[in-house]
């Protein structure tokens, strides 16, 4: 029962972050929330996002990330950008990003949009 409900969650998320709408709103928010440190070249402020939606974790060699990112491994999947948004230092503590997202509908449109920076 609860595993189906969870999966049922799952399938609404996808859906909502897959809607080119809120793909859309995603880029607002980023425009608002996120532009003001993350520009389309890495910067002393913050690592470029192009490609970081499924790539690896800290993995540009052009931003000297915090050692606990660094060591972190994996990818940026869904999952692990939605955990980072919510409280990057819950995700790794130390981490030297100290803005988080609140709304879950916010950070499902943010992290659509991620996925259109190449
Ligand atoms: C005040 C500056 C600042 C703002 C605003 C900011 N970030 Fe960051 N972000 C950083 C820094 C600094 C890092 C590197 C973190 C570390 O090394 O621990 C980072 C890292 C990241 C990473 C991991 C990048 C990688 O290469 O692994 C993602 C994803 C990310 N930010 C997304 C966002 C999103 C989405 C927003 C808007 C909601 C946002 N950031 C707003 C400073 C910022």
């Amino acid at each position: 029962m609860i595993r189906s409900t969870a999966a049922a969650a799952f399938a609404a998320v996808a859906a909502f972050v897959a809607s080119p709408a809120l793909a859309a709103d995603g880029a607002q928010l980023f425009a608002m929330q996120c532009k003001l440190c993350h520009q389309a070249a890495s910067s002393p402020l913050a690592p470029s996002l192009a490609g970081v939606a499924g790539g690896k974790i800290a993995g540009r060699a052009d931003f000297n990330y915090s050692p606990g990112l660094k060591a972190k491994g994996g990818t940026w999947t869904d999952a692990n950008l939605n955990a980072w948004l919510t409280s990057p230092a819950a995700f790794s503590p130390g981490a030297k990003m100290v803005v988080n997202v609140p709304s879950a509908e916010s950070r499902a449109a943010i992290i659509g949009y991620l996925k259109t920076l190449k």
